[in-house]
């Protein structure tokens, strides 16, 4: 088949410094949109970068050195030690920055709602993988991790292999289909934000979409530069609307940094 402008789109958007890794399916949804709405194929580059940018650049660090991340984990293999060297990584994305102060209470609300899991996903994870020695899971859980970067998933696979974690981490855009199988919880933090730029009915289709029990959806208490006033409540009202008329039972937590909703969405 002959190469489309869509083709070109992606290979130019892969070609720049900082998408190199970013998962193309992502790149094809957002380019297919603004080859539409622009006149011409640079216009349009430039603004699926932009659009790159808001959703996911702009949390992250702007070269992660990976090779060196792992080595660092590698020379502190459990406890104490491993612990330090994740909470060091965590501040290289803006997310998983802000979480740090809070994590050890974060999780312990949210596993003294959510039963023990078997199954976990992590939905648009960031860095949050690296969190798992924060969540008290019982031994031989299976975690699923996905987010846009490839070669952030190829390093969360090897950190759960450092780990010992049973994990599986997938570079896949979310918003093309749920994540594959039954989760007993599905993590979804501080995510639909930016899902919500590139498809206004993303709150909709994860809720619906993923197969778990309790999904955990979190929303940022501040934006990316500080702004705090009245986002909490508007956050709020964006999630009461999602769940309005679901016979699903929520209930919320609130954080400094953010606020939580846990949605027991199939409990048994
Ligand atoms: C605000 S950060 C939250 C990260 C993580 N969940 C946390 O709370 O620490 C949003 C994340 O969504 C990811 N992302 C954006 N669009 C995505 C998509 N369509 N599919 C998967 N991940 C996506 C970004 O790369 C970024 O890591």
């Amino acid at each position: 088949m002959e190469p489309t402008e869509l083709d070109a789109l992606v290979a130019t958007v892969r070609a720049s410094a900082g998408y190199r890794s970013v998962n193309a399916d992502l790149i094809r949804r957002i380019g297919a949109r603004e080859l539409a709405a622009r006149r011409s194929l640079k216009e349009a580059v430039k603004a699926a970068k932009n659009k790159l940018h808001q959703v996911a650049g702009a949390y992250l660090e702007h070269t992660p050195r990976y090779d060196r991340w792992l080595e660092a984990l590698r020379a502190a293999p459990d406890g104490d030690a491993l612990r330090r060297v994740c909470a060091d990584l965590m501040r290289r994305h803006a997310s998983t920055q802000e979480r740090l102060p809070i994590l050890d209470a974060f999780y312990r609300a949210i596993f003294a709602v959510v039963p023990a899991p078997r199954r976990v996903a992590d939905l648009a994870c960031g860095l949050n993988p690296l969190a798992i020695p924060w969540m008290g899971l019982p031994a031989g859980v299976e975690y699923y991790a996905a987010d846009i970067y490839d070669d952030m998933m190829a390093f969360t696979q090897a950190f759960f292999s450092i780990a010992g974690v049973k994990g599986v981490a997938e570079s896949r855009d979310v918003l093309a289909a749920p994540p594959p199988g039954h989760f007993d919880v599905a993590f979804v933090l501080k995510a639909l934000p930016c899902l919500e730029q590139v498809d206004k009915q993303a709150g909709r289709r994860i809720l619906d979409g993923v197969d778990a029990d309790y999904l955990v959806i979190s929303y940022p208490a501040h934006s990316l530069g500080g702004r705090a006033r009245g986002m909490p409540a508007h956050y709020e009202s964006q999630f009461q609307q999602l769940v309005a008329g679901s016979p699903w039972a929520w209930q919320k937590l609130v954080f400094q940094t953010e606020i939580v909703f846990i949605v027991a969405k199939n409990r048994l």
